[in-house]
C-alpha cells in the first residue's frame, strides 16, 4: 500500500497515529457533545448549599435597663447596640478594632464593641455613652471634654469618654500600663500615662491635647 508523504511527515513518536486520524476522533468527540447538550442528557447544575442564618436569645442589661434580644448569631456588640437597640451614640469606625470609636464599658471595663459577638455577653451590664451621662445631667468626663474643646467632629468622641473614664479607674485600681515605671508603686495619673493608655483611640482631627487636658482636670491633676 502506497503510503502519502503527508502521513509519514505527522506521524507521531507512537508511530501508529497520523494527525489526520486524530482530527478526525477529536470531531466526533465534539460532536458527541453537542449532541449530549442538545438533548439535554447532561446533568443539571447543583445549586450552591445556603447554610440558614441561625438565631438565638441574649439576655443582657445596657445602661441599667434589662434586655433580651433576639439576633443572628453571627451580630457584633457594636451592631447589636446600634441597629438592634438604637443606641447611636456608639460609632462604628474601622469595625476591625483599629480606632476605638466603638468603645463601651463591660462590667466596668472597655472594650472595642465590634470585635465582640453579642452573645458573649450573656448577663453582663454594658454601658454606652448614653448611659455615661445625659445632656440634663453630664457625667465629668463629658463636662470636661466641652470645656477643654476635647473634640471637632465629634466623630470619636463617645469612645474617648468610654475609654478616658475606664481609664481613671484603671489608674485608681492599680492598672499598669507599658509606661508604667514601677509596678509595685500605686499607679497615678500623668499626661504620659494617660496617652498611653488611650493609644487604642484614634482621633483624626487630633484633639488629642485637649483630651488630655480634660481627663487631667477629672483626674484632679494637672495634665
Ligand atoms: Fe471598633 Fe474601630 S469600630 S475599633
Ligand atoms: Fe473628629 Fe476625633 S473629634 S475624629
Amino acid at each position: 500500500m502506497e503510503v502519502k508523504r503527508e502521513d509519514m511527515e505527522n506521524e507521531n513518536e507512537f508511530g501508529s497515529i497520523t494527525r489526520r486520524e486524530m482530527l478526525a476522533g477529536s470531531a466526533i468527540a465534539v460532536a458527541a457533545l453537542a449532541i449530549t447538550k442538545v438533548t439535554g442528557s447532561e446533568a443539571a447544575p447543583v445549586a450552591p448549599t445556603v447554610t440558614p442564618v441561625e438565631s438565638a436569645g441574649l439576655t443582657f442589661n445596657v445602661n441599667g435597663k434589662a434586655v433580651n434580644l433576639e439576633m443572628d448569631t453571627r451580630t457584633t456588640l457594636l451592631d447589636a447596640l446600634r441597629e438592634h437597640l438604637h443606641l447611636t451614640g456608639t460609632k462604628k469606625g474601622c469595625d476591625h478594632g483599629q480606632c476605638g470609636a466603638c468603645t463601651v464599658l463591660v462590667n466596668g471595663r472597655r472594650i472595642n464593641s465590634c470585635l465582640s459577638l453579642a452573645l458573649q455577653h450573656q448577663d453582663d451590664s454594658i454601658t454606652t455613652i448614653e448611659g455615661i451621662g445625659t445632656p440634663e445631667s453630664l457625667h465629668p468626663m463629658q463636662s470636661a471634654f466641652i470645656k477643654h474643646d476635647g473634640y471637632q467632629c465629634g466623630y470619636c468622641t463617645p469612645g474617648q469618654i468610654c475609654s478616658a473614664v475606664a481609664v481613671l479607674e484603671e489608674i485608681k485600681a492599680g492598672v499598669p500600663s507599658h509606661v508604667s515605671a514601677d509596678l509595685k508603686a500605686p499607679m497615678v495619673f500623668s499626661n504620659a500615662e494617660f496617652r498611653e493608655r488611650m493609644s487604642g483611640n484614634i482621633c483624626r482631627c487630633g484633639a488629642y491635647s485637649n483630651i488630655a487636658e480634660a481627663a487631667a482636670e477629672v483626674a484632679g491633676v494637672k495634665g
